[in-house]
């Protein structure tokens, strides 16, 4: 294993709230960062030793190049790569189009597959950890988030599959699970949202908009948490002695964690009766 000073961590969508705090904090504890953003112009952390580099994870092309990058830069071997690039995609199933639907998975899951496979190679060679930063609601998908739920569960569900696969060379494979952590990843995803909107008719729009204000309200009393803490699990997940498969982060994902425990129909007079939509008469 190379000496802490010279360990070399890719994290990508560097750019983001948890991506940005990771980088700042792997940084800090004297790790040499190749902070991956999709488009030029991110805010990286100003550090000596952080390198910004362009990766969009949907770009087989770009993801390659890359790669190449970085070993010509000398590179031979990486500590950990951190899967962290990431978007939401929202609404009713009903109305989620097949484009939005596909890209969701393209970013959140075909995408960090892909940066796994291209710098492998790198991290058999420096002995290191692979880092897949997932979500709570992968256990418990809640009404309206389906397709960032669903991501996240296949992303889960594939880094177990390779925690078993990387064993053979001792290549702990871990998964953060955030729970609601203050990013602008809302932001982004109720833009990208009103843009979904903007192609249906009010005819399908009102068929869920009670339902969608309810949730709405329910998750505007939420208190998210701060990027930071998600960096915390991260560095652990890289410097712990023997880390663990997984790392739940953040103060909601206790309840979470019970409400994945509970049986289905319990666990959706539940979440209904969180979000409101208990409230809401039922359609005739
Ligand atoms: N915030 C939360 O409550 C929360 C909870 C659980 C899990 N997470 C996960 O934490 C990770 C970081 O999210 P965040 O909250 O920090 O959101 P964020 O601030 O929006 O950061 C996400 C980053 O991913 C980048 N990205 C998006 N599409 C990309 C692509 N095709 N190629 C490369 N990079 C791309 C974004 O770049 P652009 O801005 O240029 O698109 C952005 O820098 C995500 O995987 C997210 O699902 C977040």
């Amino acid at each position: 294993m190379q000496d802490e000073q010279t360990r070399t961590v890719l994290v990508t969508g560097a750019g983001g709230g948890v991506g940005r705090a990771t980088t700042q904090a792997l940084a800090e504890r004297g790790f040499r960062v190749y902070a991956a953003v999709r488009e030029p112009g991110g805010e990286v952390p100003r550090h000596p030793d952080v390198r910004t580099l362009r990766l969009d994870v949907t770009d087989p092309a770009g993801i390659a190049d890359a790669a190449a990058l970085v070993r010509s830069d000398g590179c031979t071997a990486l500590h950990g790569i951190v899967n962290n690039a990431g978007i939401i995609v929202q609404g009713p199933l009903e109305l989620v189009s097949p484009h939005d639907l596909r890209h969701q998975f393209d970013v959140n899951v075909f995408g960090a597959v892909a940066v796994t496979q291209a710098f492998l190679p790198l991290l058999r060679t420096g002995h290191g950890r692979l880092v897949n930063i997932t979500a709570a609601t992968a256990r418990v998908a809640g009404p309206f988030f389906g397709p960032i739920s669903a991501s996240k569960a296949a992303l889960q569900s594939l880094s177990d599959a390779q925690r078993l696969e990387l064993a053979h060379w001792g290549l702990p494979v871990v998964v953060i699970e955030p729970g609601l952590i203050d990013t602008t990843i809302f932001s982004k995803a109720a833009a990208a949202t009103a843009k979904a909107k903007a192609a249906l008719s009010p005819a399908q729009l009102a068929l869920y908009e009670a339902q969608v204000d309810a949730v709405d309200a329910a998750f505007a009393k939420s208190k998210p948490a701060a990027p930071e803490i998600v960096a915390d699990a991260v560095v652990k997940a890289l410097t712990a002695r023997k880390p663990q498969p997984r790392y739940t982060v953040g103060p909601d994902t206790r309840l979470l964690g019970l409400l994945a425990r509970l049986p289905l129909r319990t666990r959706d007079r539940l979440l209904a009766g969180v979000m409101g939509l208990n409230k809401i008469p039922a359609a005739r």
